[in-house]
């Protein structure tokens, strides 16, 4: 098989800017995603931790690649917790032979320091497409989980990802749009195939579609396609790029993060905000507006919502790290403090049948609403 150029820029050297913050956001969403998952599961369930587009395991300069990432904090939640899973079982597939050959000698080198033995590691070779029963096969076994979809550009077809039936399992998918932008430009019918593959759209959907609008295009297909997976907290994050050491003002790559544990999406966008520690004053493609305002036009757009409902609506949304500063990302303090405050100018009012979620003095909410699915739809939000 002929090497991709791409996986020499990938792998030959430093992790560029962009994978850095990509495997950031991985490590602490994970993490979240698996403390959860122990706390709620029962002492015989095991966890599953599946890379569909692995890679190789090491970058030139020694730094890991994701499959790494994934065992390293499993190994050390393993000595730090009470564990309950019976087992952690990981599956890592790449369709390149010589990628696997790499993370395979990694994975021999990391069973040889940390041979636990609640850790069970499987690595294949081909396109993970063609794997379709195996995975599916452990995915069903095991009820809790976390798959990563990283590829390149645009060699996800989503129609693919949605055969699989993922349950509880989180979810994190890398989004290539600079590729798929720069596809657009061209037009030739190869690339008006792989731009109709990605995006799950019809040859004539993408001809009636005005030229200038690729963006609305593109953001309204991600939303219906992502929908499909009914996960109740998802959201699509744009990541910074640098270009020899330059930060870049488009919006070019996003992370999907699809999960129904309002503590996985909390974890993923507290991690994401520390990005803002970068400041980087240029308008973005995507719309803007404060959390507060978000939350009222959602709210305005209901009769009542409950503060779940209202969450769920907030997250499913494209944000921009240019110009969301941290107070304006849906996570659970944020709305809390919103909630508070337009409770108290009067617009809105809180209530619900378990009124000790509000405090009686002012109907402040508790910090414990946000804590189990269940408070968080029993408290109900009417605008006044
Ligand atoms: C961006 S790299 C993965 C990086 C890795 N996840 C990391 O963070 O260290 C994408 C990888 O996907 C692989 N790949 C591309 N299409 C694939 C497919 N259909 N099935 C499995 N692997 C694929 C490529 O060989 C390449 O190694």
């Amino acid at each position: 098989m002929a090497e991709d150029p791409r996986q020499q820029q990938h792998f030959g050297k430093q992790k560029k800017y962009h994978t850095q913050i990509k495997h950031g956001i991985l490590e602490k969403t994970l993490e979240a995603s698996l403390s959860i998952a122990n706390w709620l599961c029962k002492n015989n369930d095991s966890y599953i931790y599946m890379d569909l587009y692995a890679g190789m395991g090491i970058f030139g300069d020694g730094d890991t690649g994701s499959p790494l990432i994934a065992l390293n904090l499993v190994n050390k939640f393993l000595q730090n917790n009470n564990v309950k899973f019976k087992n952690i079982n990981f599956i890592f597939i790449d369709k390149d032979h010589k990628n696997i050959k790499s993370l395979e000698h990694q994975v021999a080198i990391f069973k040889s320091k940390n041979n636990h033995p609640k850790i069970n590691i499987e690595t294949k070779a081909g396109e993970w497409e063609s794997f379709h029963d195996h995975i599916q096969n452990n995915i069903s076994r095991d009820k809790w989980g976390f798959i990563f979809v990283d590829p390149f550009s645009t060699e996800l077809k989503i129609q693919k990802l949605q055969k699989l039936k993922i349950g509880l399992k989180d979810i994190i998918v890398f989004i290539n749009y600079s590729t798929l932008a720069r596809q657009d430009g061209r037009k030739y019918e190869t690339d008006v195939s792989r731009i109709c593959a990605f995006l799950n759209i019809s040859p004539e959907q993408y001809k009636n579609f005005d030229n200038d609008k690729f963006i609305e295009l593109f953001k309204n297909s991600i939303i219906k396609n992502y929908s499909f997976f009914n996960k109740d907290f998802s959201t699509f994050a744009a990541i910074p790029v640098a270009v020899d050491g330059k930060l870049q003002s488009g919006d070019y790559f996003f992370l999907a993060l699809l999960t129904s544990s309002l503590g996985v999406a909390d974890a993923f966008l507290t991690e994401y905000a520390k990005i803002r520690s970068v400041s980087y004053p240029q308008t973005s493609l995507l719309a803007d507006l404060s959390l507060e305002g978000h939350i009222l036009q959602v709210i305005s757009e209901h009769e009542t919502i409950s503060i779940y409902s209202l969450i769920s609506s907030l997250y499913f949304n494209f944000i921009s790290w240019k110009q969301t500063e941290e107070k304006e990302l849906p996570i659970k303090n944020n709305i809390k403090n919103c909630l508070d405050t337009l409770s108290m100018l009067g617009k809105i009012k809180m209530s619900g049948p378990r009124d000790y979620f509000l405090k009686k003095e002012n109907r402040k909410l508790l910090s414990t609403t946000f804590s189990n699915n269940q408070s968080m739809r029993d408290v109900v939000i009417n605008k006044i």
